[in-house]
C-alpha cells in the first residue's frame, strides 16, 4: 500500500505541523502491542487512550460487530429502540452503584458530560428548584472538548480561548508533590483541599449551585488519586448543602481500579456518573450516563405527556453496533475477572514496578492507584517550556513504548490483560528513555 496523504485529517490534540515532519503512524494493534506499518511492536502502555481495557484487537468484540452489523446496522433511537441496546443497558444497570441503574447512552465521553449537566439542570428545575443553574468543577479537571465540558475544564489550554458558561467555579487542584511525593495508592494529605468548597457553597449559596464535578481520580490531567477521606468528605458536603455530586469516570470506570467504577472502589456513591470509553472495550464510539432512579422519576414526574420527557440526545446513542461490542466486551471482562484484576496481585506488580524507578534522579513524583501511573519529571522551563513529557514521550515511541506526557507527566493506563513480563518491559523502556533525553 501506498503512504498515506497526510494533508487532509486535521488530528486531535495533536502537533499537526510537528506530525507532517515526523509522522507516528500505527497501522495494526494487537494485545498490549501497537504496530508501524513497517511492523515495529510498540508497547501500548495507556491502553490506546484509556479505553482498549480489554486489550487490542479481540476477535469476540470483531465477530459481534460483525454480526450485528449483518443483521441490523442501526435502528433510530428517537421514539424507537433495539433490542440489543435495552440488553446492554440491563448489563451496565447490573454493575452500577447504588440506585444508579438508568443508563442514557451517547457516543464519547464528552457527550456523557453534556448530557449529565443536562440531566442535572433539568433535574433542579423539575422539583422546583430553578434557581440551582451554577457548576462547581475541579483545577486540573478534564471533562472533554464540547462547550459545557469546556467550560468545566481545569487545564488551562484546553479552556481558554474558547466560549465558555460563566457559571462554574473550581475547587483547588490535589496533586501536590511537597506534600505527597512517592505515594502509594492514595496519598494521605489534602481531604482539607475540601475547606475551599465549604467557602463557596457560603460564598454562592447553596441555592444557586446544581452540581459538583470531579473525576474520582485525575486521568488527563496527570493522573492524581485522592488523598484519603477527599471523596467520602466530598460526597457528605454535598448531600448536606442539596447539591448533586457527579463522577465522571471516563477514566476510571470498567476495571482501571481494581473495581468496576472508582464510586464503589472508594464506597462514594455520587447522583450521577458519566462513562465512554473502556465501555466496549474502546472499540467502537460509545458513552454512558448512569443516573440515579429517583433523578429520573422526578423529571418523569414534572414532564408533560406524550412528549420526550428530555429533549436531548444522538442519532448514534445508543447504536445497536456499539451495544453488541458493549455485550461481547463485558463477556470477555467477566470470563477473565478483567472487572477486578487490577485489585489483584498484578496490580501490586505494576506499584512495585513502577516505585523502582525512584532511583532515577530527574523523577520528583511516582503515583499509582490501580492499573493507573504516573511519573514526574522535574520541569525545566528553560529547556522545556512545553514540559519535559513530550520529549521524553517522544523518545519513548522511538523506544518501543507508547505513553501519554501531560506537562512534566508521564501518564500510563495499561490494557487491563497486561502481563508481569509486560510491566517490566515497560519499566525498562521508560528508564531507557528517560536516560536517552535527560541523561
Ligand atoms: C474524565 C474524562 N471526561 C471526559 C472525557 C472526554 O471523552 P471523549 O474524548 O470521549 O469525548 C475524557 C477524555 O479523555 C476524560 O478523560
Amino acid at each position: 500500500m501506498t503512504d498515506p496523504n497526510l494533508s487532509h485529517w486535521w488530528q486531535p490534540f495533536t502537533n499537526v505541523r510537528g506530525f507532517r515532519q515526523n509522522p507516528r503512524l500505527i497501522a495494526r494493534a494487537e494485545g498490549c502491542f501497537v504496530y508501524t506499518p513497517d511492523g515495529r511492536a510498540v508497547l501500548d502502555i495507556t491502553a490506546g487512550l484509556w479505553c482498549v481495557n480489554l486489550g487490542h484487537s479481540r476477535r469476540e468484540i470483531a465477530d459481534a460487530v460483525h454480526k450485528q452489523l449483518l443483521e441490523m446496522d442501526f435502528a433510530p433511537p428517537f421514539q424507537f429502540g433495539s433490542p440489543v441496546t435495552f440488553r446492554f443497558a440491563e448489563k451496565l444497570a447490573g454493575y452500577a452503584p447504588p440506585g444508579l441503574d438508568r443508563v442514557f447512552f451517547t457516543n464519547s465521553g464528552s457527550e456523557s458530560v453534556e448530557t449529565a449537566m443536562k440531566i442535572a439542570h433539568v433535574w433542579q428545575r423539575a422539583r422546583g428548584k430553578a434557581g440551582k443553574t451554577r457548576f462547581i468543577a475541579r483545577e486540573r479537571g478534564y471533562h472533554g472538548v464540547n462547550v459545557g465540558g469546556t467550560s468545566l475544564q481545569g487545564i488551562p489550554n484546553n479552556r481558554k480561548g474558547f466560549p465558555t458558561l460563566d457559571n462554574v467555579d473550581f475547587l483547588p487542584d490535589l496533586l501536590d508533590i511537597p506534600a505527597n511525593a512517592f505515594s502509594r495508592g492514595l496519598p494521605q494529605q489534602g481531604a482539607n483541599k475540601l475547606d475551599a468548597l465549604e467557602k463557596l457553597i457560603a460564598q454562592r449559596g447553596a441555592e444557586n449551585i446544581c452540581a459538583v464535578i470531579v473525576e474520582p481520580i485525575v486521568g488527563a490531567g496527570g493522573m492524581v488519586p485522592p488523598p484519603v477521606g477527599y471523596l467520602q468528605r466530598l460526597r457528605e458536603i454535598c448531600t448536606r448543602h442539596d447539591i448533586l455530586l457527579i463522577f465522571d469516570e471516563v477514566v476510571t470506570g470498567f476495571g482501571r481500579t481494581g473495581s468496576v467504577f472508582a464510586a464503589i472502589e472508594f464506597g462514594v456513591t455520587p447522583d450521577i456518573m458519566t462513562t465512554a470509553k473502556a465501555i466496549n472495550g474502546g472499540t467502537v464510539p460509545m458513552g454512558g450516563v448512569f443516573v440515579h432512579r429517583d433523578i429520573q422519576q422526578a423529571i418523569f414526574d414534572a414532564a408533560p405527556t406524550g412528549v420526550p420527557e428530555i429533549f436531548h440526545g444522538n442519532t448514534y446513542a445508543g447504536a445497536p453496533v456499539a451495544a453488541a461490542a458493549g455485550l461481547a466486551a463485558f463477556e470477555i471482562y467477566e470470563r477473565e475477572g478483567l472487572l477486578t484484576r487490577a485489585a489483584g496481585p498484578i496490580g501490586r506488580y505494576w506499584e512495585d514496578a513502577l516505585h523502582r524507578l525512584r532511583d532515577i534522579p530527574h523523577l520528583i513524583d511516582i503515583r499509582n492507584y490501580g492499573l493507573l501511573g504516573a511519573v514526574t519529571l522535574a520541569p525545566d522551563p528553560a529547556k522545556y517550556p512545553g514540559g519535559v513529557g513530550v520529549p521524553v514521550h517522544n523518545r519513548c515511541w522511538e523506544n518501543g513504548l507508547l505513553c501519554r506526557a501531560v506537562g512534566d507527566n508521564l501518564v500510563m493506563s495499561p490494557p487491563l490483560i497486561i502481563s508481569e513480563a509486560e510491566i517490566d518491559l515497560f519499566v525498562a523502556r521508560l528508564r531507557q528513555s528517560i536516560r536517552d533525553v535527560l541523561g
